[in-house]
């Protein structure tokens, strides 16, 4: 049968939307209550819907019952601080399961690289609905920072870079793509990140924002891709030996390129 996907995002499987215009008072997101939570670099998420309602950012699947990553609840005490931020996660209509937003602290391109990883958001997911997709709202003005996409965990040249500007839309098949932020900021980021369902009013949402399936990917200097590259193996094998010292397989060995 097969799942509900969204057309716009199957040509490359991202999108970028015209920029929201209509700002957010930032003490919607730095009031919010912050949760440390690993995630690609180092980061702490404010959790606005979760699995029952609860102060916490959990996979939807690791709960008891386990759900796929779809009806999440509302934290009450979060979404009194931030009506706006709830608005725009409910504005395309589209079914909300995890929703949060993210604080994260500035990195080096190397560190992105290393960080660099695919989104589980369709585990236990039902054959016949709605494929789950992520996306970022920048609420920071980060024009120098670049959310990174690559199909290929290891390979440079399937990399996409989109700049951050505040009010920047993406919607990504993040199950699809190794993802991660390089943010050049000198001050936190922010950004909601919502799980989507695709379908119907994903797709008029996404057609309404004038969504590009081929927006411009910003250009880095050949050696600084190089390096990182060399830094991002050098890491892996790092810490593939110290979790084997331990007698725990973490990697597969990095490949030789
Ligand atoms: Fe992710």
């Amino acid at each position: 049968m097969g799942f509900l996907t969204s057309a716009a995002l199957s040509a490359t499987g991202y999108v970028v939307l015209d920029r929201d215009e209509r700002s957010v008072d930032p003490s919607e997101w730095l009031d919010l209550e912050y949760i440390g939570w690993r995630s690609s670099g180092i980061t702490r998420f404010a959790p606005l819907a979760s699995y029952a309602g609860d102060l916490e950012c959990n996979g939807f699947w690791n709960h008891t019952p386990p759900r796929a990553d779809k009806d999440g609840v509302w934290v009450r005490s979060q979404i009194e601080k931030a009506p706006t931020l709830q608005r725009l996660a409910l504005e395309p209509d589209a079914n909300v399961g995890r929703c949060r937003v993210i604080e994260l602290q500035p990195n080096t391109y190397a560190d992105a690289i290393y960080n660099l990883h695919q989104d589980d958001n369709n585990r236990l997911n039902d054959d016949g609905t709605g494929w789950v997709v992520r996306s970022w709202r920048n609420l920071t003005d980060d024009a120098d920072s670049l959310l990174i996409l690559r199909s290929d965990r290891f390979d440079p040249t399937t990399e996409v870079r989109l700049p951050l500007p505040t009010g920047s839309r993406i919607i990504v098949d993040t199950q699809r793509f190794w993802h991660a932020v390089w943010h050049r900021g000198g001050a936190p980021r922010y950004a909601l990140i919502t799980s989507w369902t695709s379908g119907p009013e994903l797709d008029a949402y996404i057609a309404d924002g004038n969504g590009d399936p081929n927006p411009r990917s910003v250009d880095l200097p050949e050696a600084l891709v190089a390096e990182a590259q060399a830094e991002m193996h050098r890491r892996i094998e790092e810490r593939r030996l110290a979790f084997e010292a331990h007698g725990i397989v973490m990697e597969p060995p990095a490949p030789l390129n």
